[in-house]
């Protein structure tokens, strides 16, 4: 079965950097980092409030990833700020999430379904400029539809509702949410959607996710960042890795028996 695909999302270097003001630490130099740890790409969300990534940032990011010649999904709002940026820079993807300014994080996915014709005309504009689009949208099967039909390449399945009920101890929904990632995860591949997914995960969740045959790359960031303070950037990176090869590798023991 094919390895799965570890996206190190930068933006909380950014956090720390913009509590103090200056210019440390570096979300750069962080992605320099995590590509020499092992990571396959780099992920980094310019928020409308620019709260953590900048502009400046960001093209940076993009300089350096075409530099290591390593993808940089740009996770961006659906709006003509971002559209205008993305077009741009040419990244080598682009992660359409819903934005609210008030939110602490991104907390549901896209409503593909919902607002059809302003991001299948963002996705087809991206497809014709090369840009590989991923729809970041719960894993409900009219979410997952609306991204086929309107040919974006990729979704990345909201894991976050799964991580928050397992933490919390919620089994039951925690189990719910799980399957629903699978059928999801399914289906896409089925449609010809590449299948990612991300949000919220941690060693334990990567490894009990990358099971699932169908997702092809998982996008981590704030545990990641948050470990790197215990341990620095590189063995977190390194231990995460390990944790989704385990779970990839068990799936695979599994169906050979
Ligand atoms: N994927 C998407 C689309 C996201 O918005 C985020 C958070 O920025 C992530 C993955 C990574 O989530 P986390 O930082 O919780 O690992």
């Amino acid at each position: 079965m094919t390895r799965i695909r570890l996206g190190v999302n930068i933006d909380h270097v950014a956090t720390v950097r913009n509590a103090r003001g200056g210019e440390w630490p570096d979300p750069v130099r962080a992605a320099e980092l995590a590509v020499a740890a092992g990571a396959d790409g780099v992920t980094a969300h310019l928020r409308e409030d620019r709260r953590h990534i900048r502009d400046a940032d960001i093209e940076a990011l993009n300089a350096l990833c075409r530099r290591l010649s390593k993808p940089l999904n740009f996770e961006m709002a659906v709006t003509d700020e971002m559209r205008e940026i993305g077009l741009r820079i040419l990244p080598h993807a682009a992660c359409l999430v819903p934005e609210r300014r008030e939110e602490r994080t991104t907390e549901g996915g896209l409503d593909a379904a919902g607002q059809h014709n302003r991001v299948a005309a963002l996705v087809r504009e991206f497809n014709a400029a090369g840009i590989r689009s991923s729809l970041f949208i719960e894993a409900n099967p009219t979410q997952i539809r609306a991204a086929a039909d309107m040919q974006a390449p990729v979704v990345e399945l909201h894991t976050g509702a799964w991580c928050d009920a397992l933490a919390e101890g919620r089994t039951e929904e925690a189990a719910a949410i799980w399957e629903q990632l699978q059928a999801g995860a399914h289906l896409a591949d089925d449609l010809g959607l590449e299948v990612h997914a991300g949000h919220g995960l941690t060693f334990d969740t990567a490894r009990a996710i990358a099971a699932i045959p169908q997702i092809r790359e998982l996008n981590i960031g704030h545990f990641l960042i948050g470990e790197a303070i215990f341990t620095g950037l590189g063995p977190a990176i390194a231990r995460m890795r390990q944790s989704i090869d385990e779970g990839r590798a068990a799936f695979d023991h599994r169906h050979r028996l």
